[in-house]
């Protein structure tokens, strides 16, 4: 499956949140593996730029809550980052898991299509960041499987400037809702609202512009029929069983 075709797909989409996160340790191969077993359509990650110009991914600027290190993911070598655990503070059946790099990632799931989050801290390292993920997937030859979505829209653009065709997603939290001349700008492919001020106008209008409109996070039960009567594209969501209550009869 290409991302071009999951962004035109009639069925809403299913997207995991961090890899399967309600199984395993997120943003881990253990959890990407594990999404792609369960059916999940893409899976969201979050990439972030190491001290030593390493790209890994993790949620957090620091170690502190997903591995059994401390410090700053910005401060330390991929060597450091290593050093540490990232699976026993979830489960210790995920003992020895380490914190994985972009590339492999990409090498593991040779066919998923995968949401990478670019996670900045700085516009000089965002700048750093973008290319280095970029480079990253053109070696992968990945570009056509891949969406890239993020809260720094200036990031986005540094994306857009390099590459006039990879698929972009902007994410935002709250009202007002993104001008659609951004989206037109950056000729992005999606737009990414929050569940909790989620509205089925904007939804509407977003996918009559021909914008897929992917919802972030799903936690509940609740969150999806807010998402599925509002009519989005896909939901992000922690909990990739929910996808079974969906589809079994009432
Ligand atoms: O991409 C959707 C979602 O991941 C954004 O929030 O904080 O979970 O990265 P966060
Ligand atoms: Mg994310």
């Amino acid at each position: 499956m290409n991302i071009e075709a999951l962004l035109q797909a009639d069925d809403m989409l299913w997207i995991a949140h961090r890899g399967a996160k309600s199984e395993c340790p997120e943003n881990t191969l253990p959890a990407f593996i594990r999404a792609v077993e369960m059916g999940a359509d893409m899976i969201e990650l979050d990439v972030r730029l190491a001290g030593d110009g390493s790209l890994v991914i993790l949620h957090d600027p620091t170690l502190n809550r997903t591995t059994n290190g401390k410090g700053a993911v910005s401060d330390m070598t991929l060597a450091q980052i290593r050093q540490y655990d990232a699976g026993a503070w979830f489960d210790l059946r995920f003992q020895g898991t380490l914190v994985p790099t972009l590339d492999e990632v990409l090498a593991a799931l040779p066919n998923t299509c995968l949401n990478i989050e670019l996670k900045t801290d700085s516009t000089a390292r965002a700048q750093a960041l973008v290319r280095r993920v970029l480079g990253c997937i053109y070696r992968h030859g990945a570009a056509g499987r891949v969406l890239l979505s993020s809260f720094d829209h200036a990031a986005l653009a540094d994306v857009r400037a390099l590459d006039p065709t990879i698929a972009l997603g902007a994410l935002f939290v709250g009202r007002p809702w993104p001008p659609f001349d951004l989206a037109e700008t950056l000729r992005l492919s999606s737009l990414h609202p929050d569940v909790e001020h989620l509205d089925p106008h904007f939804v509407a209008q977003a996918k009559g512009q021909g914008y897929a409109v992917f919802a972030w996070t799903v936690r509940s039960k609740e969150d999806l029929s807010h998402c599925v009567q509002a009519g989005v594209s896909g939901v992000i969501l922690d909990d990739l069983t929910y996808q079974h209550a969906a589809s079994s009869p009432i």
